[in-house]
């Protein structure tokens, strides 16, 4: 991997599109069509020049075969982001939207060697001790108790009502977080993934996770803080607060979209005109199937730094400059056509390879599994209330992401939730308006507006109140 002396940065043909004002991975453009800048990107090689954010320039790998030889070999590329060269040298804004994604924080994405094993080691095997009938238990009261928030109003928006706030409270569950510790949890990473008040949410996330560790340590639980706390590895506060911070970090923004984009997959398909999935059979496995091929929920991340100038074939990366793995190119590059969907379903690297891969691909997707299937099963007459080409993507260059997913169904008796229990307050980093941003889309009415709340609760506090768990 030495460079060679014909090897070259970027050898773009003249008029390619991602040499013009398009190598920008942040924009609506982007967003709305990803496999385009894709096609482009490709015509570069393995690697090709982008832009993550306005100032932040690095490299997106869209061959799946390069990318495997950058994920598989750590000692050539390094995931610790101090080495940096031009964050070091004051070269990146450091109000950059990207730098939360990209900074280095001392958890396993951005460890390295000794003390990414370390860390890891007490990650995946506190993952491992999750029970997964405990785990479907869990997300199907969860998912029970979303659904009757908006069961009788008719229509809903199933990324922001429930896609999104699922994982949000299993993790409250997953964690053991009373009540309020919980609400505090679900609107600091709510506001955090919105972007509102990013500094204020995130010191409200240290500290509650900061008094979570402390409740358990004198009072260990059945949960992942006591788990990891015990583990022999022996994690600090500092640290235990650092995994907890990134396990949610990692698992609620994909989990939430994979839901999503998979859900979007199936309804899509009822729709006047469109190749029907749900009717004909398209099960949930194969809609989660498909959105890891074509619509991976992190669809660009996995930032490595090369250690010295390395050669990746044909193409030089630079020694101390970002080098992103475009797991969502990566899975469509022509060159595996062969091993695509029918041949190798794993082969796809929506989970990621080598040291990072993924440590909870079955429960992330058991999580997914069963909160599509509840919805489908309790609300089975569920179609889009906007067309499938009208539904809108959030901007991002990491993220495969809906903006909302509005539909309308025949509205029924809430079950349990309404019965006696007020819902939490809807503020706007909860509860978004279905119907905002959802472009193109017809205004809909809800046949029953939802009453607004009169006892200001959190969502967590709100789920205790009915379960009592
Ligand atoms: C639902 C869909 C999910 C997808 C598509 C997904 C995908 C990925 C990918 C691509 C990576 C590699 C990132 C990199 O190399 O930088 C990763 C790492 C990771 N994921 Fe997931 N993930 C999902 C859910 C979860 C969940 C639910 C959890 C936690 C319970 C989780 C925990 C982690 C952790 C801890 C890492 C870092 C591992 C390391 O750096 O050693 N993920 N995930």
């Amino acid at each position: 991997m030495d460079p060679q002396p014909g090897a070259t940065p970027y050898s773009a043909p003249a008029g390619c599109p991602m040499h013009q004002q398009q190598t920008s991975l942040y924009g609506p453009e982007f967003a709305a069509d990803p496999h385009r800048f894709y096609e482009a990107a490709r015509t570069h090689g393995p690697a090709a020049p982008i832009e993550l954010a306005p100032g932040v320039d690095a490299t997106l790998i869209v061959q799946h075969e390069a990318a495997l030889r950058v994920l598989q070999n750590p000692a050539l590329f390094a995931r610790d982001s101090r080495r940096w060269a031009a964050l070091r040298e004051g070269a990146v804004p450091m109000d950059s939207p990207v730098l939360p994604m990209m900074i280095y924080r001392p958890n396993c994405l951005f460890t390295d060697g000794a003390e990414h094993l370390r860390l890891r080691k007490a990650v995946t095997e506190s993952l491992a001790r999750l029970n997964s009938s405990r785990l479907s238990r869990d997300v199907e009261r969860i998912a029970d108790y979303l659904i009757d928030q908006f069961i009788e109003r008719g229509t809903a928006d199933l990324l922001n009502e429930y896609a999104k706030l699922l994982p949000l409270l299993l993790f409250n569950q997953l964690f053991g977080c009373p009540g309020d510790i919980g609400d505090r949890l679900t609107r600091s990473m709510s506001a955090i993934f919105d972007g509102e008040d990013v500094l204020r949410a995130n010191a409200e996330l240290t500290e509650c996770l900061m008094e979570l560790v402390s409740i358990k340590r004198r009072q260990p639980g059945d949960d992942i803080t006591s788990w990891l706390i015990q583990h022999p590895a022996g994690l600090r506060d500092e640290e235990l607060k650092d995994q907890l911070v990134m396990l949610m970090g990692a698992g609620v923004e994909p989990e939430r979209n994979l839901i999503g984009n998979a859900l979007l997959l199936m309804l899509a398909g009822e729709q006047p005109g469109a190749p029907d999935r749900r009717g004909s059979g398209m099960l949930v496995e194969d809609a989660l199937d498909d959105v890891l091929w074509n619509n991976p929920p992190i669809a660009n991340y996995a930032t490595h730094y090369p250690v010295r100038d390395i050669e990746l074939n044909g193409v030089v990366l630079k020694a101390e400059t970002p080098v992103l793995i475009s797991f969502a190119a990566a899975n469509s590059d022509p060159g595996l056509t062969d091993a695509r969907q029918t041949l190798s379903k794993g082969a796809h690297l929506a989970w990621g390879a080598g040291p990072h891969v993924c440590p909870a691909k079955s429960p992330a997707t058991l999580i997914a599994l069963t909160a599509i299937e509840k919805i489908l099963n309790t609300v089975p007459d569920l179609s889009l209330a906007v067309p499938a080409s009208g539904v809108a993507w959030r901007p991002g260059p990491f993220h495969r992401a809906l903006i909302a997913l509005p539909v309308r169904f025949t509205p029924t008796a809430a079950r349990r939730a309404s019965a006696g229990v007020q819902p939490p307050a809807q503020t706007s980093a909860q509860l978004p308006d279905p119907y905002r941003n959802a472009s193109s889309a017809a205004p809909v009415t809800p046949r029953h507006a939802p009453e607004p709340a009169k006892k200001h609760k959190g969502w967590w506090s709100s789920f205790l109140d009915v379960f009592r768990v």
